[in-house]
């Protein structure tokens, strides 16, 4: 994987917007304290992920279990919600066919079909539960805390759910994914002797999907989890650079915080070429957004500093977005993600068939001769270029192919550079104090015991 970061800088673009080069020297004169900052914070135990490259043991414990149990259900239901939904979409999506669920069991390699039932909403969860068959499913219970109200909620219904079908087999349909010791969903499993799997308990929700969070169901449809991590360690090899021109993470996360911080744009978009990390783009939208919004700084300072991240997909934005990314506010850099080959590529044809059917018009003679890849490729050139040309600053994350490996590459590198962002912008990435109201308040409304039952301010609510 290579960053291309030319236009993020002036001398790159339109010679009056983006960052001037001399920055770029004080940043890298900078970096040495951040690198510092990391080190110094990992090793008093924060930063857990840099260690989930290894993970030996649980790769063959995940992959043994994952062989058994695979070939004995055509489901996976994966019970869990922003950390431990969003990455499992991301690696679906990304490596295994598109549309997965659509196909047959030869479609699929004979792997199961995976949902990943986020939400809470009523009429998606019946759609789920009615399409699929309790008694070939397993359900996978992914929460770190053990006690997430949505997670928690869809359990109790899946579980009744199964029960139902099932009588006291259910407990055989179900694998829990949570803490090692804390939590209610430990003490369920526990409790009833439902199989477990182990979260580092250092480990943040959004940093889990190369932890048993993303891997079980991971390997369950057939991805290759040793080659995620070891596209991990790379990224993470490339993190130990001192120099920020040698450290693409670190020099990401800088890029970043300098373009937010100097020049106001603090509206970072991941726009991937490629339908298939459109979940990828969302999975970095809560990394960036719930590590990198935060009110106080690390010294207990009201700082209320955050990018927005926004999640887009080319082409298919160049007729949504593009327009504003091009002539709105300097408020933004647009990172795209190029894939160097596509997997399968279709040729666009002159007529439907050789000797067959009318002449094309002329407008439309320049199609043919090219693939479907080559079309979105010059897309994303003329994107990148024109943006450049109207002073937008981007950056390009240039991967090979989609495979496990630079899948797992391109995650950690967006940790690595979520954790370094933290210490430029100087607050904890790995905390989310600002659910918390919001949490309290639903217990109060839902009844729970020990909770108040109104918001201190917003209590009245005009409408029309
Ligand atoms: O990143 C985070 O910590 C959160 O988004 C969590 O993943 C999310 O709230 C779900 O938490 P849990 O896994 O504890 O159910």
């Amino acid at each position: 994987m290579k960053l291309g970061y030319g236009r993020m800088l002036q001398d790159g673009l339109d010679g009056r917007h983006g960052l001037p080069r001399a920055r770029l020297a004080q940043l890298a004169g900078r970096f040495g304290a951040v690198q510092q900052e990391v080190r110094h914070r990992r090793a008093a135990g924060e930063y857990a992920f840099y260690d989930l490259v290894d993970q030996g043991p649980t790769v063959q414990q995940i992959s043994t279990f994952a062989e058994g149990l695979g070939q004995a259900h055509d489901h996976v239901l994966v019970l869990g919600i922003g950390g431990s939904a969003l990455g499992t979409k991301a690696l679906l999506n990304a490596l295994r066919r598109p549309a997965w669920n659509e196909w047959d069991d030869e479609g699929r390699e004979f792997y199961p079909r995976l949902t990943v039932l986020e939400n809470v909403d009523p009429s998606t969860v019946s759609a789920a539960l009615a399409r699929i068959d309790p008694r070939r499913v397993l359900v996978n219970v992914i929460s770190k805390s053990g006690g997430t109200a949505e997670t928690m909620a869809q359990y109790l219904v899946v579980r009744a759910w199964l029960e139902e079908a099932l009588g006291d087999a259910a407990f055989r349909h179900l694998v829990f994914t949570t803490d090692p010791v804390r939590g209610a969903l430990r003490e369920l499993a526990t409790r009833e002797g439902v199989v477990t799997l182990d979260v580092p308990p250092e480990l943040g929700g959004r940093f889990s999907v190369l932890s048993p969070v993303g891997l079980l169901p991971a390997a369950l449809v057939g991805i290759d989890i040793g080659a995620l991590l070891a596209g991990a360690r790379r990224a993470i090899e490339r993190a130990a650079a001192d120099e920020l021109l040698r450290n693409p993470a670190a020099l990401y996360a800088a890029l970043h915080w300098a373009a937010d911080t100097d020049l106001g744009a603090r509206i970072h978009v991941l726009m991937p070429y490629t339908d298939r990390l459109r979940e990828f783009a969302e999975w970095y939208r809560q990394l960036w957004a719930e590590s990198l919004g935060k009110r106080v700084d690390r010294e207990g300072r009201t700082v209320h500093v955050g990018p927005t991240p926004v999640a887009a997909v080319g082409a298919t934005d160049q007729h949504s977005q593009v327009q504003l990314f091009m002539e709105g506010p300097f408020d933004k850099v647009i990172t795209f993600v190029r894939l160097e080959r596509f997997g399968e590529d279709i040729p666009i044809p002159a007529r439907g068939s050789p000797g067959s059917g009318p002449e094309l018009p002329p407008d439309l003679a320049y199609l043919p001769g090219h693939s479907l890849g080559q079309l979105l490729d010059a897309e994303y050139e003329a994107t990148s270029a024109a943006l450049a040309e109207m002073g937008r600053m981007s950056c390009t994350l240039h991967l090979p192919e989609l495979s496990a490996e630079t899948i797992g590459e391109a995650m950690m590198f967006y940790q690595l550079a979520t954790g370094y962002a933290g210490a430029w912008y100087g607050i904890d990435p790995f905390d989310q104090p600002g659910v918390e109201l919001g949490k309290r308040l639903t217990y109060a409304a839902m009844g729970r015991p020990g909770y108040e039952s109104k918001p201190r301010a917003g209590g009245s609510v005009d409408e029309v």
